[in-house]
């Protein structure tokens, strides 16, 4: 009998590895709150079948390193048979062997670069096609083709830096003017080089794969050198909710991000679900995608279980592909064909709240297509809610 087994009254024992502390904890720890405002909404309304959930969770310290010995500590000493984590996709890469190996479930709640598939993963951020498309689509069509590129030194930066690279080449008048990395603590000296080559090459916008604590560092820069957000914008895939806490909404407001869910979505469940949110963890916590995601993920988990014998992955990946859960962004469905998630792609503009002004969004879910097999612009549907 497995630690986990289907027994009423017997808990259900889950692996939770988000980023408490290091680069990315304002992102890390909206998900950990994200991930026990679900489990607190699922055990209060009975549990999975009169089963709690319990979450087992660790500070992986923004360390990839750390959170593959952290995996290996929960599957081989906690005995989870499901890990709910990772943001950074170093950390994802770090995870994905100890979990194949030991043919356990992660749920990765975090946009990422794409061209990954794992039969023990079920990824709930963005893929490529789900926010760079539209970006790259938004970006060319407002602002111009001539690019700037800027990242954090690590894998998603880089393929995220590729991808947009040859979306924007696909315009008339395109140029791939630079492309630049940064240590992931860098601060406001390490970008002085960078808004000094930007003022000479002159972008039509800069696309930004900065993550965590230095991307408030990216924007003071931008703002410090005096450039305007009107005529030379940054746009980005991470720049969310709680990164724009740290900087300030004066440095942040006029900029563009693509994200599947923004704190501003004017719906009945995301009120209610922010309300929660606040009731719970008071105003401490700042919603954002990776949030939400977060949030959703566990939910689907729970009804899965609901239709499952048990937690093994043999037993709940059937339950798992194709479900569907209302989510604070929409209705979302988990792929059956790539394990992704089918997400309502939204580019929104910074605004004087701290929060973003959505500008476009999807009528329709957009499916997930991680090797962007299709990816001609202009491919989704779009409402246009405001002048950018
Ligand atoms: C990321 O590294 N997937 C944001």
């Amino acid at each position: 009998m497995t630690p986990t087994s289907k027994r009423r009254g017997d808990p259900i024992r889950v692996g939770v590895l988000f980023s408490e502390t290091g680069v990315t904890s304002t992102i890390g720890r909206s998900q950990l709150q994200g991930t026990l405002l679900a489990i607190d909404e699922i055990n209060s309304s009975g549990g999975v079948g009169g089963r709690e959930i319990v979450p087992v969770s660790y500070d992986a310290q923004s360390s990839p390193a750390r959170y593959a010995l952290l995996t290996e500590r929960l599957i081989t000493e906690d005995r989870v048979n499901v890990i709910f984590g990772c943001y950074m996709s170093s950390s994802r890469k770090a995870v994905l062997p100890i979990i194949e190996k030991w043919n356990k479930l992660l749920f990765y709640p975090t946009l990422y670069e794409g061209f990954e598939f794992s039969n023990n993963i079920i990824y709930t951020g963005a893929a490529p096609n789900q926010n760079s498309v539209q970006l790259a689509e938004f970006m060319t069509s407002n602002f111009g083709a001539r690019v700037y590129l800027i990242g954090s030194d690590y894998i998603y930066p880089y393929e995220s830096n590729r991808i947009m690279g040859d979306l924007v080449m696909q315009r008339p008048g395109s140029e791939k003017l630079a492309e630049r990395y940064v240590p992931l603590n860098a601060g406001l000296r390490d970008f002085a080089a960078i808004m000094k080559e930007i003022r000479d090459l002159r972008p039509d916008f800069i696309f930004s794969t900065v993550v965590g604590d230095s991307t408030a560092s990216l924007y003071c820069a931008y703002a410090e050198a005096g450039f305007d957000p009107r005529t030379m914008p940054i746009a980005s895939l991470t720049t969310s909710e709680a990164e724009i806490s740290q900087m300030g909404w004066e440095v942040a407001a006029g900029h563009y991000t693509s994200a599947p869910y923004f704190q501003s979505i004017d719906s009945e469940s995301n009120r209610g679900c922010l309300g929660r949110l606040r009731e719970r963890f008071g105003s401490e916590c700042v919603p954002n995608l990776c949030w939400e995601a977060a949030y959703f993920q566990m939910h689907m988990f729970a009804n899965a279980m609901r239709e499952s014998d048990g937690d093994e992955i043999a037993q709940i990946m059937p339950q798992l592909l194709g479900s569907e859960f209302d989510a604070p962004q929409g209705r979302v469905r988990i792929d059956p064909s790539n394990h992704h998630t089918c997400l309502y792609p939204r580019i929104g503009r910074a605004d004087a709240t701290g929060q973003f002004t959505i500008v476009r969004e999807a009528r329709r879910p957009v499916h997930p297509d991680p090797y962007l097999v299709t990816h001609s612009l202009g491919d989704w549907t779009v409402a246009l809610h405001a002048q950018p």
